[in-house]
């Protein structure tokens, strides 16, 4: 295990306190949560049981993320990719947000958190859109934290709509090519009014973007964890973020 990259979990206890106390908490935490499947199997149910168990946690990380003063929070919950899966898989995900909405949204209502999508959701089941619609709808004169739910997300789709519409300002002639640069670009990617992650965290010991916010990530922390994601809690939050705390960002300075 090459300790430079994982985290094993930290024995003694991380509270509030201590995360907060050195200050500099990152302002967006994106997650990639994975090892949903894995989780499953590791206990012989199917793998959709895991899902479901990964939806029970976002609950919890969205209430300490709040507490500790993070003000966005975004999830992977459905890849462009993962329509790959067997159809079963990719109908019960489809039914996720549907479900935690309908069982959650008094809450994070309550709580004060924003919900938000990122993602093409033309393409998502109509009860997905409708529940999600009706969250982001019921939410969004709400000041706390950000919850925003990547579904059917994919960076290079993402990045490809982008090109499109300047593309498009070109050809009726409101922009020319050396008007493009790195904030046009970013001012017409999907959630353009977010800032960038400060720390990206990933779940079950895989070590990859899998096509997540790869142009928002350019200089973000990166911080990978064992844990599969059914296993994450507040604790490993913390840590997270303590990690983070005693990171230097150079952005390619020195
Ligand atoms: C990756 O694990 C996980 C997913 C593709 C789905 C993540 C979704 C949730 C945690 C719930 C989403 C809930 C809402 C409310 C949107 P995997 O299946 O790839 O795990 P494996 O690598 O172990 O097979």
């Amino acid at each position: 295990m090459d300790d430079q990259f994982f985290h094993a979990r930290n024995a003694n206890a991380i509270d509030n306190t201590q995360a907060t106390k050195l200050g500099n908490i990152p302002e967006h935490i994106a997650i990639i949560m994975d090892g949903n499947g894995r989780w499953a199997k590791q206990k012989g149910l199917p793998r959709v049981a895991g899902h479901r168990e990964g939806m029970k946690v976002i609950n919890k990380i969205v209430a300490k993320a709040s507490e500790v003063g993070v003000r966005y929070l975004t999830l992977y919950a459905f890849s462009t990719e993962n329509w790959k899966r067997p159809k079963s898989e990719v109908e019960f995900l489809m039914k996720l947000p549907d479900r935690f909405l309908s069982k959650e949204l008094p809450k994070l209502k309550k709580n004060n958190v924003q919900v938000r999508t990122m993602g093409e959701k033309s393409l998502l089941p109509a009860h997905t859109q409708k529940a999600v619609q009706k969250a982001v709808r019921e939410t969004a004169d709400n000041t706390g934290v950000v919850l925003n739910l990547a579904l059917n997300y994919g960076s290079r789709h993402e990045l490809v709509y982008a090109m499109k519409e300047i593309g498009k300002d070109i050809e009726k002639g409101k922009l020319a090519a050396k008007d493009i640069d790195e904030k046009l670009i970013a001012s017409n990617l999907l959630c353009s009014d977010l800032p960038e992650p400060d720390l990206l965290i990933r779940t079950s010991g895989e070590q990859r973007l899998s096509n997540f916010m790869l142009w928002q990530l350019a200089y973000s922390e990166f911080w990978f964890t064992e844990v599969l994601w059914p296993d994450f809690t507040e604790h490993d939050l913390l840590q997270a973020i303590q990690t983070f705390q005693q990171r230097k960002r150079r952005y390619g300075g020195v």
